[in-house]
Parts: structure tokens; sequence; C-alpha cells
């Protein structure tokens, strides 16, 4: 019998589920691979702390090295995240000859170019379903079920901590802390959740996605990304009073000549199939002229959900090397000669329905004058919805969604109504995704 043996560095949260079901699936794993997977070794700075999996002591060492040069290794499997020294020690990887798994969405939406490079340079796989949507299918999707697809849209709900914060105020009405404290008590946040209300590491998932759905490099820093922690219960309250729902949406959508992508919360109809993706769940969308719309929904996190699409991988990678076709899969999943450079569309020029959220003394002729800005910038107004009566000196709420619209019409028509006198605090605007 074959074996694939492998290298695991990082023996967190993910390492510690890959461990866990590698030791469950082995018969199922030999069933339909035809070879064993086997650990060989594994780094990680700690290796006191109980891991909740048995593994024999000697398999663990606190050097890398002593994984990155292991002569039995077929696959190094990285899921330590960050930047560095994982950026370096992928590189090394690939630089010896061997496959690498990876998990790390940062680094593969910041130094993409430079490790797709490494890896088809050398001739070896990468594989990194578990970096996007835990154990949802999507990178294997786009390479290859979606191959003949002119794939327009990728977008979705990639953030399971930002979505279980928002369906928790959906629900309950309770406010962002409340939320977010809650999260943080679950597990579901880290002690610094930054990354995840502030739609970072969703715009690194979308980085990931619309390279390989539209064959284009991607730089990290082009992206628009807003995130969820300005959202207040009141606008959810709107939002639904509107019929819709708000997410944290990363999208990316190519019109044949620019790339649109940003992370942003965006309200979504109530009866979109997004909109009762709830909790930690993640959802994402594909669009073409052949298959219409494909939606995939599942856990986007968590040690086994995760675990379980790096073993996905180690798999791919193992019959490649079984059958001597290793090079089988572009690992942007366009050839490398393919990738072409397409601009990133400026946010300014998007179009789209917004939901205005304006603090306004309560007098006659301040819905006129604000309007007739409004109009000024040809943003015609959909609806509109006054909150209240205020209390002496304290604005109303004064709701309103629009027509569709300019993005730069808006941001000009609201820089210019928070200079009314009348107008009592700054203006918010969240986009519809209809
Ligand atoms: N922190 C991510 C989330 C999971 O909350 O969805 C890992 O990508």
């Amino acid at each position: 019998m074959d074996k694939i043996k492998i290298g695991l560095i990082g023996f967190g949260t993910i390492g510690s589920g890959v461990v866990q079901i590698l030791a469950s699936s082995r018969k199922t794993i030999r069933q339909r691979l035809g070879a064993e997977v086997e650990i060989v070794k594994i780094a990680d700075l700690d290796i006191t702390t109980d891991r909740g999996v048995e593994v024999d002591s000697g398999m663990l060492t606190t050097h890398a090295d002593e994984v990155l040069e292991h002569p039995e290794v077929d696959v190094i499997v990285e899921l330590m995240g960050g930047y560095e020294p994982a950026r370096t020690f992928l590189l090394k990887a690939v630089s010896c000859g061997k496959h690498v798994v990876t998990a790390n969405k940062a680094l593969l939406a910041k130094h993409g170019d430079e490790l797709f490079t490494a890896v088809e340079d050398n001739h070896v796989s990468i594989g990194f379903e578990a970096a996007v949507g835990g154990a949802i299918p999507i990178i294997r999707s786009i390479k290859e079920s979606f191959v003949a697809n002119e794939i327009s849209t990728v977008e979705g709900i990639v953030n399971g901590t930002a979505n279980y914060i928002l369906s928790k105020m959906s629900d309950e009405g309770c406010d962002f802390d409340v939320a977010l404290k809650e999260a943080q008590q679950k597990g579901f946040a880290e002690a610094d959740p930054t990354f995840d209300i502030e739609g970072i590491d969703s715009a690194h998932k979308i980085a990931i996605l619309a390279r390989l759905a539209f064959g284009t490099p991607v730089n990290f820093d082009d992206i628009t990304v807003q995130g969820i922690s300005g959202i207040t219960s009141g606008d959810i309250e709107c939002a639904r009073e509107f019929g819709y729902r708000i997410k944290l949406l990363a999208i990316s959508k190519f019109d044949g000549k620019s790339v649109d992508i940003r992370v942003h919360p965006a309200m979504i109809p109530q009866s979109h199939p997004m909109a009762s993706v709830n909790g930690v769940l993640n959802a994402i969308r594909v669009c073409d002229g052949w298959m219409g719309e494909n939606i995939l929904v599942g856990h986007g996190a968590g040690s086994l959900p995760t675990g379980s699409a790096v073993i996905g991988d180690i798999v791919e990678i193992a019959r490649g090397i079984l059958s001597g076709a290793k090079d089988r899969l572009p690992a942007q999943s366009f050839r490398k000669s393919e990738m072409r450079s397409i601009p990133i569309m400026n946010i300014q020029e998007i179009d789209s329905e917004y939901f205005l959220r304006l603090s306004v003394q309560d007098t006659p002729g301040v819905l006129s004058r604000i309007s007739g800005i409004l109009g000024d910038h040809s943003i015609s107004i959909l609806s509109v919805i006054q909150r209240g009566r205020a209390e002496s000196g304290s604005g109303v709420s004064l709701i309103m969604m629009t027509h569709r619209a300019n993005e730069k019409d808006i941001q000009l028509a609201l820089k210019e109504i928070d200079g009314l006198n009348v107008v009592c605090a700054k203006s918010n605007f969240i986009r519809v995704e209809n």
C-alpha cells in the first residue's frame, strides 16, 4: 500500500481538526484514494498544550525546518496563519519540490503573485480550499466544475463572525457591542475581532475568489473595505421595514472591462436565498450565462469543517502524486500564460440603490432642501420615512431609499447635506444589492 506523507506546520484549531479527521477517516480515505495518508511530523511553537487529539510525542517539534527538510514528506500543510514566517516556510517548501496545502487567506491575498509563481515555476501543486468558506468547496467548484463558465459574479457572506453578529442583531434587536461580546464568549469571535468585523478577512477571501474566477491578480489595497461596526440596531430595524436584511457582503463582478470588488454591509431583499443564511454560516454565489445562479452554503470556519477541506486538498494532491499528473490543475484556475491584469473599478464608479440615514431638525422645509440636493445630483428618491418627533434640540431620523444612483453622486450629495444647518449628525448610507 502506498503512503502519502504529510508534514504539518501549525497545530492549532484547524491543525488538530486535520489530525482528528485523518485518524477517524483512515479507512474512508484509503477506500477513496487507494493509499494511506500519514502525518509524519508536526511543528508548532507550543507543543505542550493538549490539543484534544492523540499524537506520538516524537512527532512534535518546535522547529519548522524539521518538517520542511524532512526527507519523506510529500506535502507540507501550513496552518499557522499570518504573513511571516508562513510565507518563508511555504516558499521554502515549494523550492524544495514539496506540494503545499494552506488555509492562509491573508497570505494568498497579499502575496498570491509570489506564491503562485513559485508553485508554477517549481511544478508542484498548491491546495487552498480551506482559505475561503471553510468546508464549502468553492475553490474546487471554480477551478473544475465551472471551467466552461464565463463567471460574471462571485460574491457572498464569507465571514461567519460578522454574520453571527448581524444575525443576532436582526433576530434579537440587540446592539452591535452586545452581539460581539456574545460571539466572543461563544468562541466565534477572536479576542481582537478587527479582521472579522472590519471586513478585512472578507476582503482577503474575495481577492482570492476574484483571482480564480476572472483570471486576474488583485491588488489587495485596491479593494474598498467597510466593516459592520457602524451598523446600528436602528439600521437593522429600518432594513426590516423596507423588506431587507443587512449582511456583510464580499462582492466581485466582472463586466468584461473591469472588476468591481468591494466588501461592505449591504441590504439584500428578505426573499433572497442569502438573506436566510444566518449565524456562523457562509454562502457564496457564483453567476454566469450558462448556469445562471449557483449558491453554495456551509460552515465557513471551525476545526472540523475547515480541517475536512484541508484533507480534501491533501487527497487531491495525493491522487496527482500517485497518478503522476501533479500539474493537472492550474494553481490559479487560469493557465499561467492566460492570467491578465484587469483594472479594478473605483468604488465611485459603481451604481447602486442606497439606504440613507439622516439626522435632521424636525422643522418645515427640511425635506424639500434635502430632496433638492439629491435631485441636483441626479438621485431619485424611492421612499422616505421619518421617525418620531424630536425632543427640543435633538434630531429626528430621516430614512430614505433611492433608485439606482451613482456612488460618487451619493457621496457628494451627502457631503452637501451634512453641511446644512438643519442636519444634526453625520449622515450614513448602506448600499442595497437587489
Ligand atoms: N474568522 C473567519 C470567520 C473564519 O469568522 O468566518 C476563518 O476564515
